[in-house]
């Protein structure tokens, strides 16, 4: 392969593994400023009918049970709110696509802080099993302490649905976030290097080495690399489960979760 092939399937690769992730994360505008932004505007143009917090007024239905008469997809919420449901007092709203898909987000994000609320484990339990299971040697959770090696936990209540997060814990390798990628490298000079690939472009290549030192190598002084794409994270199959999986991820669903809960109030 040459190297510019070797490139452009990195590249397809990655696309290919977005796409089939297919979580609200990878719905455009669908960071936390956006759901906050789609918050505001549904104050301001839609709580009228169906209520401040979406779950329903005395004229609309309820946006938050997780179930659409006209469909729950993005596609079936961007055609409902920009065309309207036609002979109901649903009348289409001409907005740009960005607010319409921070409308969205906001409407996501109310489903997966409700499932947090319906997560069957018991938070509190969770906390001692992310605790006693090391979790807090790679990740941040909102107390103030932790590693930074993994994704910062602290929100991930509102960003991730309850089986995502289960599937994170027992499976890893189901999804690596590109971020996380890996390079194991060989210098010409035999040495070897690893660390996460931070940046990469025709003639070098960036990596975090797990000392956290940031290393630039120049592509003509290495003898060859790879690029790993599992996860840095030990998988806990079979070493968490039954409730103590579950109030593992009850645990981590209320992080993020209670306080867009709060907000909503
Ligand atoms: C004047 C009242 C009114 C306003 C304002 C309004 N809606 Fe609606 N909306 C309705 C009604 C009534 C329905 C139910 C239509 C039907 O009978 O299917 C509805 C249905 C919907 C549905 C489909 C629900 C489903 O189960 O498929 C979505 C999504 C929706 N509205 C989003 C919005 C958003 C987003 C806004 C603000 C940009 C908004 N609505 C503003 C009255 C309103
Ligand atoms: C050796 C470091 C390490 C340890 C220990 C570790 N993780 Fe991770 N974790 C990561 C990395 C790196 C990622 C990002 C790559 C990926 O998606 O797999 C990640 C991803 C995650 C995600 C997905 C985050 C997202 O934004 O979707 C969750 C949830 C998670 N870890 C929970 C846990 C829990 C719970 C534990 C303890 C039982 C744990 N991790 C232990 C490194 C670690």
């Amino acid at each position: 392969m040459t190297r510019f092939s070797y490139l452009l399937f990195l590249f397809s690769s990655a696309a290919m593994v977005h796409a089939q992730h297919g979580s609200i994360a990878d719905a455009p505008f669908s960071t936390p400023r956006d759901v906050a932004a789609g918050r505001q505007s549904f104050r301001s143009q839609c709580a009228a009918c169906h209520g401040l917090d979406a779950s329903g007024g005395t004229v609309a239905p309820s946006l938050v049970s997780g179930t659409f008469k006209h469909g729950g997809s993005d596609e079936a919420l961007f055609t409902v709110i920009t065309k309207g449901v036609p002979g109901t007092a649903m009348t289409g709203f001409a907005l740009d696509g960005r607010e319409v898909w921070q409308l969205i987000a906001f409407l996501r994000s109310m489903n997966v802080a409700r499932s947090a609320a319906k997560a069957p484990g018991d938070a509190g339990k969770g906390a001692q099993v992310y605790q006693t299971n090391g979790c807090a040697r790679c990740h941040t959770n909102g107390s103030g302490s932790g590693g930074f090696s993994g994704p910062d936990l602290s929100e991930i209540g509102s960003r991730r649905t309850l089986a995502q997060i289960e599937q994170a814990i027992v499976d890893p390798n189901a999804y690596v976030d590109p971020a996380y990628w890996s390079v194991k490298a060989e210098m010409n000079s035999g040495q070897t290097v690893n660390g996460i690939r931070m940046n990469e472009d025709m003639d070098s290549i960036q990596i975090r080495e797990p000392g956290g030192r940031l290393r630039t190598l120049m592509k003509a002084d290495l003898a060859r690399f790879e690029i790993v794409r599992t996860s840095p994270m030990p998988s806990f199959r079979g070493k968490i489960s039954g409730a103590d999986l579950q109030n593992l991820v009850a645990y981590l669903a209320s992080l993020g979760g209670s306080t867009a809960e709060a907000e909503n109030k």
